[in-house]
């Protein structure tokens, strides 16, 4: 395992569509290893692959620490409600965002197999799913934020990044 190097905003890579993953081979893996790594490093409650350099449609969160989450291929099938709070992202350190999003969220998604399945999550689960799955269609948060960026304390590694 190893800890990769994380894209930050204006690295074109971010504004790429992912393409799906149709096997996980060995280097898949090594893969999802090096986000969980990279992710926990970084004090992030999620990670997708462009964020590491890499088009492929995979997505890591944990927002507890404990409950590690690997999704393969996710998409949205649900959504209810709505939440509004701060927001931050890996890829744009030291800043963090009000933005807007969904209170319930059901996704499916692949794991390390490739067999299906679906999670459903609410508040800051929900958050990070929706997040994360926009990074995957070359989307940031920054696009989504009502009002302005504002500075926040990473020092000591801020949580809630994604
Ligand atoms: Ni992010």
């Amino acid at each position: 395992m190893a800890v990769r190097e994380i894209r930050e905003i204006g690295d074109p890579i971010l504004s790429k569509t992912c393409k799906e993953v149709k096997e996980v081979s060995e280097r898949t893996l090594e893969l999802i290893d090096d986000m969980f790594e990279t992710m926990y490093e970084a004090n992030g409650v999620g990670l997708a692959a462009p964020q590491v350099g890499i088009l492929k449609r995979i997505v890591v969160i944990d927002t507890t620490g404990e409950d590690p989450i690997l999704m393969i291929n996710p998409r949205i099938v649900e959504t209810s409600g709505e939440q509004t709070g701060y927001e931050g992202c890996l890829s744009v350190p030291g800043k963090s965002g009000i933005v807007t999003r969904p209170n319930y969220v059901k996704a499916m998604a692949y794991n390390e197999n490739m067999e299906p399945f679906t999670i459903e999550g609410t508040e800051l689960m929900a958050r990070a799913i929706c997040h994360e799955l926009e990074h995957l269609d070359g989307h940031l948060y920054t696009e989504r934020v009502e009002g302005e960026l504002v500075n926040v304390e990473t020092e000591n590694g801020d949580d809630d990044e994604e």
